[in-house]
């Protein structure tokens, strides 16, 4: 059986992009990175992966609507049926989620709906929780929110740094995502 094709869009360091590359045995092909950023290293991980990458600056486009009218384009010419984004620090508008209903999925370093937005490792380090942890979620209009596919928690340990959880939570990322891909396709190939 061949596999589904899938996009990842991020933004930055690309750790759950090469964390997805390295799954042994993903349920996807990944075919296409999409990324916002010209200078994010999350290129070039694709580029020793041999993944071929679209880079757009938003600014270059008239609107939200004409930049992800290019990407659906863009997404449709290599038949991804699955979009991750995995860091990507744009909400999503309604031409991409239009085009890909309930087939775009966003991982977030929080236990959602508590620490939306940017920064939520350091918001939740802040606030003083003892528990924080990653949500993977369909995405919707929002920011961080739309229905909750999985999450796991993570302890706020006394003797943790900002830089200690951010190690702890990305581990957990790392795992999770694969694991969620995973189950995704294999449950969506059964209908
Ligand atoms: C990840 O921790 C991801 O959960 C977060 O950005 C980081 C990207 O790291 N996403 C969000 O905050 C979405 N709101 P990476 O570039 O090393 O994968």
């Amino acid at each position: 059986m061949t596999k589904a094709k899938a996009a990842v869009f991020a933004s930055g360091t690309g750790s759950n992009f090469q964390a997805l590359m390295d799954t042994e045995h993903l349920a996807c092909e990944i075919v296409l990175l999409v990324c916002d950023q010209s200078d994010a290293s999350v290129i070039e991980k694709a580029a020793k992966s041999k993944i071929p990458t679209f880079i757009f600056n938003a600014k270059a486009y008239p609107s939200k609507e004409a930049y992800e009218k290019q990407l659906v384009q863009k997404l449709q010419e290599v038949n991804v049926s699955w979009v991750f984004l995995a860091g990507y620090m744009r909400i999503v508008g309604p031409t991409l989620l239009q085009a890909f209903e309930r087939k775009i999925v966003n991982i977030h370093p929080s236990l959602l709906p508590a620490f939306p937005g940017k920064d939520a490792i350091g918001q939740a380090f802040q606030s003083g929780v003892e528990t924080t942890g990653v949500t993977v979620h369909f995405i919707d209009e929002g920011i961080d929110t739309g229905p909750i596919i999985a999450q796991e928690s993570v302890a706020i340990l006394s003797g943790d740094t900002e830089a200690t959880l951010k190690q702890r939570i990305q581990q957990v990322e790392h795992a999770l995502y694969p694991r969620v891909v995973n189950q995704l396709l294999q449950s969506s190939s059964n209908f």
